[in-house]
């Protein structure tokens, strides 16, 4: 066996793990693998492995093989080395399915949809899910879950991710990350970092002090590290101005130092600028459409020369293997290609899972007197808008872009939310009447002549381009392979005249995020849907006749107006001469309408129930290491079953400078009528420190305890006092 030049590190593990121990040399396809052995460790079997590798064989290793989709309809691909019993990495999009050129695989809700179910649990269900249809599908990287920032709520992007809140997005993601490895599927944490915009994506440099990178922006990512994440994918953008893909203060300063993150940074797609520099400064693999051309032969001939030091190229690699063992992708390898890109990774699982998890993200806004579930029998349903027929044609059952789960071959298709209403109305004898809306006075006697009207509405959003708006007129429109284009509507006209011929109205939204409603007081019912998945009608109407009790709650402030958005400065989005400035600081989302004392429409973490719920008995109580224990009781004091997520914020003292209220922890409780649960959330050090000039500080004082169903709708309020 051959010594390669080895990090110090890496090699005095290496050498340690050889002397104790034996490695039974183990034979793939009449090739002798002694890293097969799966009694070591992953550091162990990766230098072991690493030690017998060629500098071409390394080269290999950190860059992309082929052209797109040349292989298993992959979106990325390094090509397996079988001397070494190296197997191929294959990678693929993404957070609401697999996606990419694969066929016969689920479209399940979009990620804001996961991050509304406020529920890890079933977060870590969907990991396993996805990761199951990725390995079907030949996928071992899925370049999934997306971390960035509700900041702009325009982000054509921000469908793909978990909201405003960097608590609720860490969770979320790091529950995803341990279902998706489980099925031995690396997960990547995408885009590091602060992507928070489309607009000019590729060059705008993200502004930022550092206390507001420490509190607001990088949390998400730590948490999902802390759940062992394999991947980090740098992102297109600059930071600070510095390419995030060679900026040695995010890769390896706060990632791999701070973070202790031990697996592989990879770039976006073509989002390398450099050999040297980004080598040097921790970026591990390049990836692209096409091969290199930076970590290709120019990386080679770099090492060679010593501009980029061999242990540099050592690291890259051993951070690599050591995460494919440690995943399982060596002992647990993928089906082989062709059946893998021709199987059908869908199974009725799957399907229904798709259903469940919709199910627990809609989100009920409004219920004027008690006007939802639909109960009654014999109803006469007027179902309004193109997006209730027309939702497979305007693809709403998901956003566009990289993520977009494409239905074709033998995949059934999309449940509209007519079907799902008509199918489900059938049951109670209700009669159901479709109008387009196209001509709103054809909808207006449709809903005069029904007892109740329920009309979609939507906009559009993915990859590339920022919405124009949050004004539904101005962000409709169609999204095909070259990304959304937005064209005029008259959705809030439509509605509006709706409400007026039937004050039975509800409007269920399939929006990637938040949008103004001018029209919302004029309404019975509110239903935010999302985009909701395949599952789609099937989901909204097991809501709307109460099958299924509304839990979900908002991961994005709702505000009444454009003008009262934090980045409603051009300096501040989208930039001004390349810079998005962020000086809004650690006002992003709630934190800025509590700090501004601006209302908005709906609250960060605002959802009804068709029950409610009582808060009792708070009780507050130091624990080690810094923290706290918070204990509660929540009471289903309705008639309905139903769940409830009460949601912990912390007011830190104001020598800390801190927003009023921040989330710090949250549970979802189910509870039978009259049933009561006591709820204990704990609290770590964390959650009382702020980024100082030292790093994280406690400030000495008394920080108010919030406990409540929303951040506007505290319902218990206590105190405890820290020491600094
Ligand atoms: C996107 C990534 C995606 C990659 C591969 C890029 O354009 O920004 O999110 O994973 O393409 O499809």
């Amino acid at each position: 066996m051959k010594l390669v030049r080895l990090p110090a590190l890496i090699l005095s593990a290496f050498v340690v793990a050889m002397s104790v121990v034996t490695v039974a040399p183990s034979t793939v396809a009449g090739v002798s693998c002694p890293w097969m052995d799966t009694s070591h460790t992953a550091a162990q079997r990766a230098n072991s492995l690493l030690s017998a590798m060629s500098l071409d064989d390394e080269i290999a290793m950190v860059h992309n093989s082929d052209d797109k989709w040349s292989y298993y309809g992959a979106v990325g691909h390094i090509a397996g080395n079988a001397r070494l019993c190296i197997p191929d990495l294959v990678m693929n999009n993404a957070g609401q399915g697999v996606g990419g050129k694969q066929v016969d695989t689920t479209a399940f809700p979009a990620p804001i949809a996961q991050a509304a179910t406020w529920d890890p649990t079933l977060e870590e269900d969907f990991g396993a899910h996805l990761g199951k249809e990725a390995w079907k599908k030949g996928t071992n990287v899925l370049l999934a879950p997306g971390l960035d920032t509700g900041r702009v709520p325009m982000n054509g992007r921000n469908f793909e991710y978990f909201g405003e809140d960097p608590y609720l997005a860490g969770v979320t993601a790091a529950a995803e990350v341990t279902g998706l490895q489980s099925q031995h599927v690396i997960a990547t944490l995408k885009h590091y970092l602060m992507n928070d915009q489309e607009t000019n994506r590729t060059t705008v440099s993200a502004d930022v002090s550092e206390r507001v990178m420490q509190e607001i922006y990088l949390p998400g990512f730590q948490a999902a590290v802390d759940a062992g994440a394999g991947s980090v994918m740098c992102s297109y953008n600059k930071v600070n101005g510095i390419y995030a893909c060679q900026a040695t203060k995010i890769l390896t300063n706060d990632l791999k130092d701070a973070f202790g993150f031990s697996g592989f940074v990879m770039s976006d797609w073509r989002a390398t600028h450099s050999t040297v520099q980004s080598a040097n400064n921790g970026l591990d693999m390049e990836m692209g459409s096409t091969v290199g051309p930076y970590f290709t032969g120019a990386l080679k001939t770099a090492v060679q020369h010593g501009e980029v030091p061999r242990a540099r190229l050592d690291d890259m690699v051993f951070r690599i293997l050591r995460t494919m063992f440690r995943v399982g992708l060596f002992d647990h390898p993928t089906p082989a290609e062709p059946s893998a890109s021709h199987a059908n990774a869908e199974t009725t699982g799957e399907i229904q899972f798709a259903r469940t998890i919709a199910e627990q993200g809609i989100v009920l806004l409004k219920d004027r007197g008690g006007l939802l579930p639909l109960t009654g029998t014999g109803q006469s349903i007027a179902v309004i808008g193109e997006a209730a027929s027309g939702a497979g044609a305007l693809k709403i059952y998901n956003g566009a872009g990289s993520a977009h789960v494409p239905l074709f071959g033998s995949k059934s298709d999309v449940v509209t939310g007519l079907t799902g209403i008509t199918q489900r109305g059938a049951t109670n004898d209700d009669s159901v009447t479709y109008s387009s809306g196209r001509s709103i006075p054809a909808a207006v006697s449709a809903a005069a002549a029904a007892d109740v009207a329920i009309v979609f509405a939507y906009d559009v959003s993915g990859e590339g381009v920022d919405l124009p708006s949050l004004d539904l007129d101005q962000a409709s429109g169609s999204c095909g392979k070259g990304g959304c284009t937005y064209q005029a509507s008259r959705q809030n006209e439509l509605i509006a005249a709706v409400a007026a011929a039937n004050p039975d109205t509800v409007v269920v939204l399939n929006t990637g995020g938040p949008v103004l409603m001018p029209w919302a007081g004029k309404v019975s019912g509110i239903v935010e849907a999302w985009y909701p998945g395949e599952q789609m009608g099937k989901a909204i109407a097991r809501v709307l006749f109460g099958d299924v009790d509304p839990s979900g709650k908002l991961p994005e402030t709702f505000p009444r107006k454009m003008a009262d958005l934090p980045t409603r400065t051009a300096a501040r989005y989208p930039g001004v001469n390349g810079h998005a400035t962020y000086s809004e600081g650690l006002l992003v989302g709630y934190r800025w309408y509590d700090q501004k004392q601006i209302t908005p429409l709906y609250c960060f973490g605002d959802g009804l129930s068709y029950t409610t719920f009582d808060y009792s008995g708070l009780k507050v109580i130091k624990a080690s290491g810094g923290g706290a224990t918070v204990s509660f009781s929540v009471t289903n004091s309705g008639k309905r079953s139903g769940a409830e997520v009460p949601q912990v914020y912390v007011a830190f003292p104001s020598a800390a400078g801190e927003p009023p209220l921040q989330l710090k922890g949250f549970d979802k409780v189910s509870l039978a009528p009259g049933e009561t649960r006591k709820v204990t959330i704990g609290l770590d050090s964390r959650a009382f420190s702020y980024w100082g000039a030292s790093g994280w500080t406690v400030t000495a004082g008394k920080y108010g305890i919030n406990v409540g169903s929303s951040s506007c709708d505290i319902r218990l309020q206590g105190q405890i006092t820290m020491a600094g």
